[in-house]
């Protein structure tokens, strides 16, 4: 129940490096089960959705240490195949364990993750993707378990092009007899991350990053060590926050060809950006200019993940921009905080407006969820007066420690722990 503290109005200025993909690490972590041996897997960054995914590994029976942003993972110790239903409740991303489990050991049962802050978030293209392959499925209330004593290849097309069941799906049919086609699949660079690493392993995956994957099943799949790309939400959202503070910051390891888009927006913004290899350097001395109309969509189109923080951005350009988003059906709840802080933005239905104004101004705010979170961090730097971010769980989900980050940077903010109030014997 930790509150983010932010004197804002300070730019940040400096350099800092970036971590290893939460995205991609998710997913990773999952198809580690597949391999006969230990696995393991570098730059894995320390946040709270990789403690969970670890903490479901090891009720599973896996051997697991995290070191230094390094895992192994050893699941020749594997007890069981259900995943436990309150973990399974604390992150939707335990879903990436069907396709491995389902694929080397025949069953699986998971528990419906529901829907979140953000949508519905329905599994059903994971199941049918699972389906597709021989796996029988036994839908009992919350419960689902996948059967399967053999998996074999088929033609899936995905009516969307989901991340969750591409991804899924692609870990099923690494160990299945015969030729998978995924067709509609995702691009994002997580999938062609898990694609390198599933081929590391002895993998026969290729097409990742277009909308066609063919895996040809393999018999078995070995250990071997990994290093996960950088997160590219993390540089977006650095990026945002060092334009909106009309900041001068550099970003070291991470790829810019991974968010073209972001970067085509913030120029578009007046924002002034060089990149070069896996650096980038970002700043901005001027009142943001106003970008028309962006539309969120999958990979390579502009990311959901990044739309709050751009639209604190946008909050403060000279002029109106719309924002449109198309993948989640309620992804706007920052709007309302980001309207207590002083910016104006009307939404209606999947489309917010928003008006640009002078300044925001600090407010008590609530992140709702990861990204919104984010956003308003971004908004508390640039604002005048002091912020108070509440719920920050939600931001630890997805960001080492913000508050260390931001600060290097010469931000204003600290951490501030709150005792729950029947513990707090002070009052
Ligand atoms: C992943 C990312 C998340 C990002 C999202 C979209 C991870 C761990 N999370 O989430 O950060 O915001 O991609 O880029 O990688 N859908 C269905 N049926 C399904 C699956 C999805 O209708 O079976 C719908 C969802 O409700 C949503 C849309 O498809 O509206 C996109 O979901 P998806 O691409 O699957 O996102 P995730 O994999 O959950």
């Amino acid at each position: 129940m930790d509150k983010l503290v932010i004197e804002g109005g300070y730019p940040l200025s400096g350099t800092v490096g970036i971590h290893g993909a939460k995205n991609a690490a998710l997913p990773i972590l999952a198809a580690s089960l597949l391999a006969n041996g230990e696995v393991q897997i570098r730059n894995v960054p320390n946040l709270l959705d990789i403690q969970v995914m670890i903490g479901i590994l090891r009720r599973l029976g896996c051997n697991v240490s995290y070191e230094q942003q390094a895992v192994k993972v050893d699941a020749s110790t594997l007890s069981t195949t259900v995943i436990p239903e309150d973990l399974m409740k604390q992150m939707r991303s335990s879903i990436f364990l069907m396709g491995p489990l389902l694929a080397k050991y025949g069953e699986v049962t998971v528990y419906q993750p529901g829907g979140c802050a953000i949508g519905e978030r329905k599994i059903d293209l994971h199941l049918d993707g699972l389906r597709a392959l021989g796996a029988e499925i036994i839908e009992q209330s919350e419960q689902i378990t996948c059967r399967a004593s053999r998996l074999t290849g088929a033609d899936i097309h995905l009516e969307f092009p989901s991340v969750g069941a591409t991804e899924n799906i692609m870990m099923a049919a690494v160990l299945a007899e015969g030729r998978t086609t995924i067709t509609n699949a995702a691009r994002e660079p997580e999938i062609q991350d898990l694609q390198r690493f599933l081929n590391t392993m002895g993998a026969q995956v290729i097409g990742a990053g277009t909308d066609t994957i063919t895996i040809t099943g393999v018999k078995s799949l070995q250990s071997c060590s990994y290093g996960i790309i950088p997160d590219r939400i993390v540089a977006g959202t650095i990026m945002i926050a060092a334009a909106a503070t009309r900041g001068n910051v550099t970003l070291t390891g991470c790829n810019p060809g991974h968010i073209s888009s972001l970067l085509h927006v913030l120029r578009r913004a007046g924002v002034q950006i060089n990149a070069c290899n896996d650096i980038i350097k970002v700043s901005c001395m001027t009142r943001p200019k106003p970008v028309g109309r962006i539309v969120t969509s999958p990979y390579p189109s502009f990311p959901t993940d990044l739309q709050s923080q751009v639209m604190v951005l946008l909050s403060l350009a000279d002029g109106f921009s719309i924002m449109k988003e198309t993948v989640f059906e309620s992804r706007f709840k920052h709007v309302h905080e980001l309207n207590v802080m002083g910016a104006d933005i009307s939404v209606d239905a999947n489309a917010a407006l928003i008006r640009g104004v002078p300044r925001l101004y600090g407010a008590t705010v609530e992140a709702t969820d990861l990204r919104a979170g984010a956003a308003l961090v971004i908004a508390g730097l640039a604002a005048q007066g002091r912020t108070v971010v509440e719920q920050v769980h939600h931001i630890d989900r997805g960001y080492d420690r913000l508050e260390l980050l931001f600060q290097s940077l010469g931000a204003k903010m600290l951490r501030q722990s709150v005792v729950p109030e029947e513990l707090d014997f002070a009052n």
